[in-house]
């Protein structure tokens, strides 16, 4: 594990800036969806690192570096082969354990070359390709993070993609400070938070909130609420947002679930899959239908709320980027806090880049 925690200045010991901490990359991180890899390769990156993923015969998810040990150009620019990547330039051909494994032209006095290139970790799960960049030997010991509303017919999800180029800490104090509903307020999200609890620990920061919502999910015609500002009222509802390292998530309510999948792409850049759920649960006469009709409505409004969802962060984009720019001219501007949630929030992402 890298410890870029503390530099040494001429001698003297200095804290990296928050805005400059690594990750631990100890965890599985969220690098593509599923339906992102087909047939063809998939180019990803995880903190600097170039990956290519690839499905084999049995559609089993294969995870290398991006280069081909022959003369270091992308696989990603390849081919699949039954279960192996072709690479464009030479068609050397690659197992999934990152060996040569075929190259046509090898003459018969020739042995196939002995080079061999990094494998990774990878999982498909709940929609999406999660992928262990750290220690492959705490791969299996580490546990990644859990969507059950993924799959469950009680829930519409909405997947919203974050390319943003700041640093990962800018868009997890943006997720954990709801007092920025300020900046939604044409979205109409949730407003009027005030922080009443915070809880963390070494692997997570909870923080709670009284709030109110604009949408209650109790009649068949509420989910309607997501397209009609006219049908939304405010009513009181408890909002509790929770940094589970690397990723977030959230509940508004009884109705909504929202997950944050944090893949940290380099310093100065951050990709993440914004999963919104609405939950259905109010309607329990629903459960008396044919699964197969359940399974048809989850399916017919996956994406109901993307709208709100994509304008929602777009506005976020917008700030962090923003100020991502303000640390990059100034490092040195002191920045003022009033939630204490934050400085939490910091200590968490400071404690895994130094000691995952
Ligand atoms: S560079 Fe890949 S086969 Fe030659
Ligand atoms: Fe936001």
């Amino acid at each position: 594990m890298q410890n870029n925690a503390i530099q040494s200045v001429s001698g003297r010991e200095q804290k990296t800036h928050i805005r400059e901490l690594g990750i631990n990359l100890d965890r599985w991180y969220a690098i593509a969806r599923s339906t992102e890899v087909q047939t063809q390769p998939l180019a990803a990156k995880i903190w600097n690192r170039a990956i290519v993923l690839f499905r084999d015969s049995a559609g089993k998810i294969n995870a290398l570096e991006d280069r081909c040990p022959h003369r270091q150009v992308k696989l990603s620019h390849g081919q699949v082969k039954g279960d192996l990547i072709e690479c464009a330039y030479h068609g050397w051909r690659l197992n999934a354990r990152g060996e040569c494994a075929e190259v046509d032209y090898l003459a018969e006095n020739q042995k196939l070359p002995n080079c061999k290139i990094r494998s990774y970790p990878a999982k498909e799960q709940n929609g999406f390709i999660w992928l262990f960049s750290g220690d492959e030997t705490q791969a299996e010991k580490i546990d990644l993070l859990d969507l059950p509303e993924w799959e469950h017919l009680n829930y519409i999800a909405t997947v919203s993609v974050i390319d943003c180029q700041a640093h990962y800490s800018f868009l997890i104090e943006n997720l954990m400070d709801m007092y920025h509903g300020h900046l939604h307020d044409d979205w109409q999200a949730w407003a009027n938070p005030v922080l009443d609890t915070l809880e963390e620990n070494e692997h997570q920061v909870t923080a709670r909130y009284q709030a109110q919502s604009y949408y209650k999910i109790d009649k068949i015609w509420s989910i309607s609420q997501l397209f009609f500002k006219s049908l939304r009222r405010l009513h009181p509802e408890p909002l509790e947002v929770s940094y589970v390292y690397p990723h977030w998530v959230s509940t508004l309510g009884s109705d909504f679930k929202i997950y944050c999948l944090v893949c940290p792409v380099s310093e100065t850049a951050t990709r993440a899959y914004l999963i919104h759920f609405t939950s259905l649960n109010a309607f329990w006469r629903l459960h008396k239908l044919p699964v197969w009709f359940r399974r048809f409505i989850k399916d017919s409004l996956f994406g109901a709320a993307q709208k709100l969802l994509d304008g929602l962060v777009r506005q976020d984009v917008l700030m962090i980027e923003e100020e991502q720019q303000a640390f990059l001219q100034n490092s040195e501007r002191k920045s003022y806090e009033l939630n204490r949630a934050l400085a939490s929030v910091q200590k968490l992402i400071r404690s895994q880049a130094e000691n995952g």
